[in-house]
């Protein structure tokens, strides 16, 4: 409003300077004659109104700056005042929060941060020099440089020993800007390995009992000569029992190694280790009546530790033998580009869709009573999961009920 007044002001004070200079003309050059009083009344008025109109106009013009000044400083106290709330609240989480720029200098960092790395002031400095971590700074290179989501578990050694959960994430209206979060887990891997460790040493500890149990029980059948037909059959059933409790801890051992030992990779024949493992099983299978067979390329070399993957072939094909009463289990190894893909298909008794997602879990049975019956532990294929994604492969199952099932299982070829 006051701008259009201004703007009127400006427009009468050229509309009366013209007439001014119009009038001036005519008189100078006596085009019209003019009484020199009138002439100078009517400059007068004129000059009083053009006076009055360029007043209105710098007042009209200083109220509309002051009015966009106050508009600019209540902006201002809203920023400030959005700004400060946002950095309180960022203050206020447990997780460590960086903004940085594509080359990984640090322009904010959030109370947390600054108490996880004990570095008073990060700002302006390389997460690298901040963090002493190398692995996190380049992810927050590669997410400033790919601009796509970066996820990454990273151990820091300064300046204590600690794991931290990395996440580096950009947006589109934030320009440069890489965000970094690290939410700490120390205190969780800590325990997991301390849950491994127990697991790994109660089952260590029970092997020497159960062995010696075993093998009294053994003795007392083999020696006594005046057992009852009662006693044996007892005796008998301790030793099955044993032998359970002694499968059950050694796939509980070599379940632990898994989880807390680093896959130690080497070169790997895929194509070999389950070639081995459908012919070291075949007998099983042909005793049943089961025709098994083997299809793939001679080798199929992949980054891989041997000896778990022998432990997933063997698992997968003894299921399939276990859980199949006529027909065929066949295992299929298809090498890509990329991957190999292996597939264990069987005619067996499939499994009920409603319980699928759970047969990898931990003592996890559908029939508990066939699976005791046929010696399983319940812990075969979190075995297999757990090394396959560990190799940074995938398992998965498809089945139909009383049809037959196919595990398949994806591995990535590595260097
Ligand atoms: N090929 C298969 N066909 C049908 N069911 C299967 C097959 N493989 C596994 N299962 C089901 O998944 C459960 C878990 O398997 P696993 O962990 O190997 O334990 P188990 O020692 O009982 O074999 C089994 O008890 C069984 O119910
Ligand atoms: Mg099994």
């Amino acid at each position: 409003m006051a701008q259009r007044y201004g703007f009127y002001a400006l427009g009468l004070c050229f509309g009366a300077a013209a007439f001014l200079a119009v009038l001036a003309f005519l008189c100078l050059f006596r085009v019209i004659a003019i009484q020199p009083a009138f002439a100078m009344f009517f400059a007068g008025v004129l000059m009083t109104i053009v006076g009055l109109q360029v007043q209105a106009g710098i007042k009209a013009a200083s109220d509309l700056a002051i009015h966009r000044q106050s508009q600019a400083e209540l902006l201002q106290a809203q920023l400030e005042e959005q700004k400060n709330a946002v950095d309180a609240m960022a203050d206020g989480l447990e997780i460590a929060i960086f903004i940085c720029d594509s080359r990984a200098i640090i322009q904010y960092a959030n109370r947390r941060a600054i108490e996880l790395f004990r570095f008073d002031q990060p700002v302006g400095r390389n997460v690298l020099a901040v963090t002493l971590s190398y692995d996190l700074e380049q992810l927050v290179l590669t997410g400033g440089k790919t601009r796509s989501p970066q996820n990454a578990e990273i151990s820091f050694t300064y300046p204590d020993e600690r794991v931290g959960h990395a996440k580096v994430w950009c947006s589109e209206e934030s320009g440069e800007r890489v965000f970094l979060s690290v939410y700490e887990i120390t205190d969780l891997r800590r325990l997991e390995r301390i849950r491994q460790d127990f697991v790994a040493n109660v089952s260590h500890e029970l092997r020497t009992p159960m062995t010696i149990i075993r093998s009294m029980a053994e003795t007392i059948v083999d020696d006594e000569t005046d057992l009852s037909e009662r006693s044996i059959k007892y005796l008998n059933k301790i030793t099955s029992e044993v032998d359970r409790l002694s499968m059950i801890s050694q796939d509980l051992l070599i379940l632990s190694a898994a989880e807390s030992n680093p896959v130690r990779k080497q070169r790997c024949d895929i194509a070999e280790v389950f070639r081995t493992a459908v012919h070291n099983l075949e007998k099983k299978a042909t005793d049943k009546g089961l025709t098994m067979t083997f299809v793939g390329p001679e080798q199929c070399m992949v980054e891989a530790n041997t000896s778990q993957m022998t432990q997933v072939a063997l698992n997968l094909v003894e299921n399939a033998i276990k859980y199949t009463t006529s027909g065929t289990v066949s295992v299929e190894v298809t090498p890509s580009e990329t991957n190999i893909n292996v597939a264990v298909t069987d005619t067996g008794i499939g499994i009920p869709s409603d319980q699928i997602k759970r047969v990898f879990e931990r003592f996890y049975r559908v029939d508990r009573a066939r699976s005791r019956a046929t010696g399983g532990t319940g812990l075969g294929l979190s075995i297999v999961k757990h090394i396959v994604e560990a190799h940074g492969g995938t398992v998965a199952v498809d089945s139909a009920l009383n049809h037959g099932s196919t595990f398949t299982v994806e591995l990535p070829i590595g260097d």
